[in-house]
């Protein structure tokens, strides 16, 4: 497929013209994985807002959040961290094809990402296919369990609580508040608002307070 560089800087640019750069797999799975590209674009504006430099996509996917954030908001980079190689490769080929110099992907367990070198983190459900019926899940190319799901989610938050510091600076505290107060408050209060969370459930929020059910001893139902 021909792309014009410069395709995602286009304000008309919707899901179904992004999707359909995708191969079929990964365009029928849009809708339950990949973030829309109105929320791509706001948490690209919100992040902008707040002045940070270095984002980090925890499970990129094939890029959709990162690519169309990162075109919305030049001056920052969006890091994104993926398990499924291939999916890694698409998002290169797509930053690629975009011309965008200030996006990259890498494959990696996200959750044993540093985020010493960041100011941001965006999350977009990572961990909730591990709890999806058979049906729902993407694929079978990596583990997928309750187990996992309760591992990468208190690493998570383990990483986000000693990030806090860090990240607390007398500008953080009230522009990206509006759109982000829901993982703020739910999170821990008064901490830093740099995980943006999504239209749709759970972000960093909803994981949040599944691992606490988890630890009540029930598990969530998908
Ligand atoms: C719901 S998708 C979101 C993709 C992307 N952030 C977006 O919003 O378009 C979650 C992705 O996280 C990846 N993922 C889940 N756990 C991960 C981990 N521990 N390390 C790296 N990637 C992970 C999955 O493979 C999947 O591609």
């Amino acid at each position: 497929m021909r792309f014009t560089p410069g395709w995602l800087r286009d304000p008309l640019l919707d899901d179904a013209t992004f999707d359909g750069r995708m191969p079929d797999l990964l365009r029928l799975a849009s809708r339950l994985f990949w973030t829309p590209v109105a929320v791509a674009r706001r948490m690209g504006s919100l992040f902008a807002l707040h002045g940070a430099q270095r984002v980090l996509d925890v499970g990129s996917g094939p890029g959709k959040a990162c690519l169309v954030a990162a075109a919305a908001a030049p001056a920052i980079r969006f890091v994104g961290v993926e398990q499924r190689s291939g999916l890694v490769a698409i998002a290169q080929g797509l930053a690629a094809s975009a011309a965008l110099g200030n996006v990259e992907f890498r494959c990696a367990d996200a959750t044993r990402t540093s985020l010493d070198s960041f100011d941001g983190a965006y999350l977009f459900n990572p961990f909730a296919e591990n709890l999806f019926s058979e049906a729902k899940r993407f694929d079978h190319s990596v583990e997928l369990s309750e187990r996992r799901a309760i591992g990468d989610l208190l690493q998570m938050e383990g990483s986000l609580a000693r990030a806090r510091p860090a990240w607390l600076s007398p500008t953080t505290a009230s522009g990206a508040a509006s759109a982000t107060t829901t993982t703020q408050s739910t999170l821990r209060p008064r901490a830093p608002t740099f995980c943006a969370s999504g239209a749709r459930p759970i972000a960093l929020q909803g994981a949040v307070d599944t691992s606490s059910r988890w630890r009540n001893g029930s598990s969530p139902r998908w």
